[in-house]
């Protein structure tokens, strides 16, 4: 399948039953569900439930059966954009090409619709009807990429890495690796572990989802110096303004692009474990990233 297709086809399917895994409305304090519910509506990439479902698809499953953990991914991405944003982190007003979740609803508001995001996808996961064994799995995963030992430690580290001279490489590679590449890591073995991969396959996919999620944060980087704000729907030059230090920062836009691209290559040869045309949709997703311009 052409790879603009099944990216489409894919998103789509994930923006059409996403709003399905909320609770119905309560009686008051209707606006954290709005919040929540604008926040998920305007759709981004999708790209970790895409990731998810092609993990599944890669161990003989239908990609169909990851749904539910797509979806939860997707939840928790959503809930750290929006945290990501406030005025106490990147100070961003504008997201997916919308105001973001904070400049439309307020500051607290904000705060407790990612709150809520990252809950209901736990919800989302336990309350899911199927093999207890591996949901048990999927949580631990997507925990860890997600908390301390994750997301929200690069995020910590990213913001501590503000305005300073001194921060190294390894610093910053550590940085790029825990608040992006962990979730993004996570969703592909997620996928792994719910189509019942074995320990190869897991650790094929992990080893790619660490590559691509590395290479994704350096391209973010790039194109938060010469992206185009509309393609994006996100602010250009926010690093600069706040003081981040990025690939691009390091290595200049062509150095940083040129570091992506041998770290995709790299995640490319692990997929040769895999037969030729079950890896197809990794391949194109690894030179999505590269090459996207949003
Ligand atoms: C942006 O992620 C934040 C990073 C982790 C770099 P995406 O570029 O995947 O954002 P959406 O979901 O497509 O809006
Ligand atoms: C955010 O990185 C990573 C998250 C965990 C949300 P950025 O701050 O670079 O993401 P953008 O550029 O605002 O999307
Ligand atoms: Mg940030
Ligand atoms: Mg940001
Ligand atoms: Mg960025």
């Amino acid at each position: 399948m052409e790879l603009k297709r099944y990216l489409k086809e894919r998103k789509e399917l994930i923006d059409r039953v996403i709003l399905d895994y909320l609770p119905p409305n309560p009686p008051f304090g209707l606006s954290l569900y709005e919040a929540v519910k604008y926040s998920l509506a305007v759709g981004g990439k999708r790209l970790r439930p895409i990731l998810c479902m092609a993990g599944c698809e890669i161990t003989g499953n239908d990609y169909r059966l990851a749904i539910p953990i797509a979806v939860a991914l997707e939840m928790i991405h959503t809930y750290s954009l929006v945290h990501d944003d406030l005025p106490a982190m990147d100070n961003d007003e504008i997201r997916r090409g919308y105001p973001t979740t904070w400049k439309r609803f307020g500051e607290a508001t904000g705060v407790l619709a990612g709150d809520a995001l990252l809950n209901r996808a736990f919800e989302v996961i336990s309350e899911w009807d199927f093999d207890s064994e591996r949901k048990i799995k999927v949580i631990s995963e997507i925990g860890k990429a997600s908390g301390m030992m994750g997301m929200v430690l690069g995020q910590q580290c990213d913001m501590e890495a503000e305005d300073r001279k001194d921060v190294s490489l390894e610093e910053l590679k550590f940085i790029h690796k825990y608040k992006t590449g962990a979730l993004i890591t996570a969703s592909i073995v997620s996928g792994g572990i719910i189509g019942g991969g074995d320990a190869n396959t897991l650790s094929v996919l992990r080893r790619y989802g660490e590559l691509i999620g590395y290479a994704f944060q350096i391209i973010d980087d790039v194109l938060d110096v010469i992206g185009d704000e509309k393609k994006l729907g996100k602010k250009v030059g926010s690093d600069i303004e706040n003081g981040k230090v990025t690939f691009v920062t390091f290595f200049g836009v062509e150095g940083a692009k040129d570091e992506a691209k041998k770290v995709i290559n790299e995640a490319k040869v692990f997929l040769k474990e895999f037969n030729e045309n079950k890896r197809v949709p990794l391949e194109y997703l690894a030179d999505f990233i590269v090459n996207r311009e949003f």
